[in-house]
This record gives C-alpha cells, sequence and structure tokens, in this order.
C-alpha cells in the first residue's frame, strides 16, 4: 500500500516535524512500504487527491497538523490515517478544556487559570513561581518560567497569543507515559539542565532519559494509571504521550498530569520511540503498528 507521510506544516513546530517525518517515511521504506513524503501545505487537499493514499501517515507537530484541523480533511476525504481523531486532536491541544476533561475523570492537574496577554504583563497574575504557557502549542514553544524571586511580570513575545494559560510551578521531577492502543508503556524519567525546553528536548545530549524511570512503585503505577486514563478520557486512538511533574516532597499527593501529546515526537532524540524500544518494539515495527492502526 501507499503510505503519505504528512510533515512539516505551517506550526512552530515546523522543524520538529520535519524531522519526525523523515525518520518515520525511512522507518516505512525499511519495512516495505512504498512511501511518499508530504510537506503539509495549504495545497494539501488537492495534493492528497492527487497522490490517493491508501493511508496517511501524520507526522505533523502542533496548530493544524496535531488540533483536529488535518483529522477533518481526512475524514472528510475518507482516508484513513494515524493517532488520533477530530475531537480527541482538538481537545488534546487546547490545554484548558483538556485540564476540564481529567477534571471530571478525576486525574490530577496543575491549578491553573486563562489570562489575556496584557493582564500577565500588567502584574503577577499569581504568586510567583508560575508558568506562563499558550494554550494551544507544543515542544515548550513559548513557555515562560516566572521564578520565585521576579519582582516584575514577564514580558510576553509578540507572536503569542492573546490569551494565555498560567499554571502554578510544580518544582521536581519531569516524567513522560506512552500509550499504545490500550497499554501504557513504561515511565521515563527525563533529567535536563534547568528547564527542559525546546532546546533540551531536540539537542542530541540537551537531556538525559532514564527509562525505566527509577521511581517508587507507587508513583511508577500511578503514571501508567492516570496516562491511560487521560488517553481514553480524551477519546485518543492508538498513540499518545503524557507528561507529568511530581514534587517527590509530597509523595503522591504531588505528582500531576500536564498535557497528553496525541501527535508525539518521532526524532532521534523523542521519548516516545526510546519507550517502544525499552518494551522491545523497533521503531520501524512502531511505524508499522501505527499504519496498521489507521482508520477514519
Ligand atoms: N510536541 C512534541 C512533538 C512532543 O510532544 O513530542
Ligand atoms: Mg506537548
Amino acid at each position: 500500500p501507499v503510505v503519505a507521510v504528512l510533515m512539516g506544516g505551517p506550526s512552530a513546530e515546523r522543524e520538529v516535524s520535519l524531522t519526525s517525518g523523515r525518520e518515520c517515511a525511512a522507518a516505512l521504506r525499511d519495512e516495505g512500504f512504498e512511501v511518499v513524503e508530504v510537506d503539509a501545505g495549504r495545497d494539501l487537499p488537492m495534493r492528497l487527491a492527487d497522490l490517493k493514499p491508501n493511508v496517511v501517515f501524520n507526522a505533523l507537530h502542533g496548530r493544524w497538523g496535531e488540533d483536529g484541523c488535518v483529522q477533518g480533511i481526512l475524514e472528510w476525504m475518507g482516508l484513513p490515517y494515524t493517532h488520533s481523531g477530530v475531537l480527541a486532536s482538538a481537545l488534546a491541544m487546547d490545554k484548558e478544556r483538556s485540564k476540564q476533561v481529567y477534571r471530571a475523570a478525576g486525574l490530577p492537574v496543575v491549578p491553573s487559570q486563562l489570562a489575556t496577554k496584557a493582564e500577565v504583563e500588567a502584574r503577577h497574575v499569581m504568586a510567583p513561581p508560575y508558568v506562563v504557557k499558550p494554550y494551544n502549542e507544543g515542544s515548550s514553544v513559548g513557555v515562560y518560567i516566572v521564578q520565585e524571586a521576579a519582582n516584575s511580570p514577564p514580558h510576553l513575545s509578540e507572536d503569542m497569543p492573546d490569551i494565555v494559560m498560567v499554571e502554578e510551578y510544580v518544582p521536581g521531577r519531569e516524567m513522560t507515559v506512552t500509550v499504545m492502543g490500550d497499554r501504557a508503556l513504561t515511565v521515563t524519567d527525563i533529567y535536563s539542565e534547568g528547564w527542559y525546553d525546546y532546546h533540551a528536548k531536540y539537542s542530541t545530549g540537551g537531556s538525559r532519559h532514564v527509562v525505566p524511570a527509577d521511581l517508587p512503585q507507587d508513583i511508577f503505577d500511578a503514571c501508567l494509571d492516570y496516562a491511560l486514563r487521560a488517553h481514553q478520557a480524551l477519546g485518543c486512538r492508538g498513540f499518545s504521550r503524557t507528561d507529568f511533574r511530581w514534587d517527590e516532597a509530597r509523595g503522591l499527593e504531588g505528582l500531576y498530569l500536564l498535557e497528553t501529546n496525541t501527535q508525539p515526537g518521532m526524532t532521534p532524540t523523542s521519548l516516545s520511540p526510546e519507550q517502544a524500544q525499552a518494551v522491545g518494539l523497533s521503531f520501524g515495527a512502531l511505524c508499522r503498528w501505527l499504519v496498521e492502526d489507521a482508520s477514519c
């Protein structure tokens, strides 16, 4: 069958997606699929109408590719595609509405509020330390940490959306769990110098991953349980990755779910392929599984 790998696109995570897409395309060719690589521009529906692929492999990240927009086009065209559908993608990408779903499912989330850019720049919206982030981007694009000692509120860049999320800062460790089908794979502990930011995520050696994470059993099990429940509460399909923060001093009470990524990174430094590897699944086998799981 012909697989069209969608990558790039116009989001802030374009470069990450190009890397994910090329890796997946190469792996699928090694698995014996006929692969066409498609940089997803405005002409995507026309390109797909010409190509008539049997399956669309979605390797896009961020707006348009991870928020239900592309998924809607593919539904409309009747093309089977990988990863989550329209509703789960749109919900997961919206950090406020996904929190409402998590809360309703009894999952622990970090207290936060929405504010306008002007409000955030005028005064501390909550007591520092806190985090300011766009409510609809990934890869830590546009995330500000306001330190405890900060006298003045942050000055936000031009390209931040008008509405932002202001969230209490949870000190401690950062973990992540990939869900594949109905199974939470394992837990990774992420260590980086300072914040696990864009640089730490995508530079070789930018962060250190320990998989399986060295954690107390109750915390390890809670991460697996919360990730699977988050995946199911949002209605995700196939493959997702849920991120956590854990304030060790507070035990299980200090464990919070940050967000679920419906299009986890597939780059050489990404977490989900590493977790698949840790449970005995090669990158090629993972990509094949995604193609075989595709539907619309
Ligand atoms: N948003 C990036 C690609 C991730 O979550 O892996
Ligand atoms: Mg994300």
